[in-house]
């Protein structure tokens, strides 16, 4: 799959947003087991129940049965681009198997585009492997 169908993804989904309080709006693709899925911010008027792109993009791959994350693309109007939140940094972890490999692209629609590897993003991340058995 290529970055560009990715930007491609996130450029449409970020047009779908529901921003109506913050008018930050946001598009996040996802690539999970080869397959891609995208998701938008859908926020409410009781704002601490609002739901950030990349959480949906990730939620709409478990819930077609993927789990294993390769690759992000999150639209903003922001520049230089915006970042994953950190909220939304440690749910991507959870599905990375390798967040070494894991490339999070930000872009905006003017062409701005600014990209880390997961694990930059979140380093010394808590992976869930120090629960106890
Ligand atoms: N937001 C995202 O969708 N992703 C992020 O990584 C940062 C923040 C959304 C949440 C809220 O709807 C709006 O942007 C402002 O915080």
């Amino acid at each position: 799959m290529s970055l560009q169908a990715l930007i491609d993804r996130a450029t449409g989904a970020q047009l779908r947003a529901y921003a109506p309080y913050s008018k930050f709006r946001v598009g996040c693709a996802v690539q999970m087991n080869g397959e891609l899925f995208d998701g938008v911010n859908v926020e409410s008027a009781s704002y601490p129940l609002c739901v950030c792109a990349e959480r949906n993009a990730i939620a709409a791959g478990v819930n077609a049965g993927a789990r294993d994350l390769e690759a992000v693309v999150v639209c903003t109007d922001a520049s230089p681009p915006s970042a994953p939140c950190g909220g939304c940094r440690q749910v991507l972890l959870e599905f990375a198997s390798e967040p070494a490999k894991v490339v999070i692209t930000a872009i905006n629609p003017q062409g701005e585009s600014r990209s880390w590897s997961l694990s930059q993003l979140i380093p010394d991340g808590f992976s869930g492997k120090e629960l106890p058995a």
